[in-house]
């Protein structure tokens, strides 16, 4: 079926666009009341995910209220690990937890990698279900953590603020880690894969802790797990190409070694200026971002002048999709949020009148 609205994957693959699409990362969250009373319908975070029904009706709330240009699947990135059996759980007002973290060579030899269509049947499911749903109207974006940023929870058993635990095991048993990394590669490929043959349209990976590395090991203990997975990655589906997007937190000093992998996209958080970031790498690989999504508790001039000055950013042209440079947060104003998706569409005409 032809897309009503293909702009996402237009800007992401360079092709000429009427203006800047726009989807914010969490956008369906609980920032948004509809949200937050499905979830107590579904009763916790995890039940909801693993719902079909009511992770489509999660996915469509936020394009309902706002004309987003894409639509993410509602689900978590540590739905992995959880299929390989470590137990993940969401303590009440807490972080991710895990029941079983892996600790040694032997957990980490005893892991399985995860068949998606039997343990993760129901994250496939609900693509599918979402796709039928949202009849052609904008694409939908399938997604995966990165290799790296699985493994710190899965090692750390939770989130983790010096990362010491998966450190210590980098610096004195990299094997078990470099094992670790390559069963969650592989992982990552049949998901991703599995997500586009169910129904995803394009996919974004997120390495939301390789900037807690050194230069030297993000190389050999992130981003080369990223490369092994755009490789693999099916990049066409229904006769159209299926962009890659990679998003590194505080990636910003990296972008030409991950520009370098042939991905499509790379998404940016608000530590680089996304003009800096066009003349780096803009002649590879399209741009998402990047805004702080703190801006949205500001005023809803300082969220216009803030659209304005990141749009005058990047300038004239195609190859940017815009975003918040980190996912939105549950403190913002729902109104605000129309704010600045109105200043997107409004403003970024211009910038593609040629
Ligand atoms: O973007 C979307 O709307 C799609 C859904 C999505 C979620 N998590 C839903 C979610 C996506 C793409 C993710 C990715 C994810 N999950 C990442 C990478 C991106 C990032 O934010 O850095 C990470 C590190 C996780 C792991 C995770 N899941 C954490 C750390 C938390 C707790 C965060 C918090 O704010 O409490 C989650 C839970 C989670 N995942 C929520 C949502 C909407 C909140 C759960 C709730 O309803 O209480």
């Amino acid at each position: 079926m032809q897309l009503k609205n293909d702009r996402y994957l237009r800007a992401l693959l360079k092709q000429p666009v009427d203006r800047t699409p726009v989807w914010m990362m969490r956008q369906a969250g609980r920032y948004l009341p509809e949200y937050r009373a499905t979830r107590a319908q579904a009763g916790d975070f995890m039940s909801l995910c693993k719902n079909p029904e009511l992770a489509c009706e999660v996915t469509l709330q936020p394009l309902r209220r706002y004309a987003l240009d894409a639509a993410i699947l509602f689900s978590d990135i540590l739905t992995i690990p959880d299929a390989m059996g470590l137990g993940l759980y969401f303590g009440e007002g807490e972080g991710p937890k895990f029941q079983r973290p892996v600790r040694d060579f032997v957990d980490i030899a005893n892991l399985p990698i995860p068949d998606p269509e039997q343990e993760l049947r129901y994250v496939m499911d609900a693509v599918r279900t979402i796709r039928r749903e949202l009849n052609g109207s904008v694409p939908l974006i399938g997604f995966s953590g990165s290799p790296w940023t699985l493994a710190t929870y899965m090692v750390e058993g939770g989130s983790s603020k010096t990362f010491g635990t998966i450190k210590k095991m980098m610096f004195s048993e990299p094997e078990a880690l470099h094992l670790l990394l390559d069963k969650l590669a592989q992982s990552v490929v049949l998901y991703l894969n599995a997500q586009i043959a169910a129904g995803a349209q394009s996919v974004m990976i997120f390495d939301t802790w390789g900037g807690v590395l050194t230069p030297r090991d993000y190389q050999e203990f992130s981003l080369g797990y990223m490369q092994q997975i755009v490789n693999g990655l099916t990049r066409e589906a229904d006769g159209r190409k299926v962009p890659v997007t990679l998003f590194t937190k505080n990636g910003g000093l990296w972008l030409e070694a991950i520009a370098n992998t042939g991905c499509d996209a790379l998404g940016l958080d608000w530590t680089i200026n996304i003009g800096d970031a066009k003349a780096r790498v803009g002649d590879k690989v399209a741009l998402q971002g990047n805004m702080d999504p703190s801006i949205l508790l500001g005023s809803p001039e300082r969220i216009r002048q803030e659209v304005q000055m990141i749009l005058d950013g990047f300038g004239q042209g195609t190859g940017h999709v815009f975003n918040l440079g980190h996912g939105i947060t549950p403190d913002v104003d729902p109104e605000r949020v129309s704010v600045f998706i109105d200043a997107v569409h409004a403003f970024s005409r211009t910038y593609h009148m040629n």
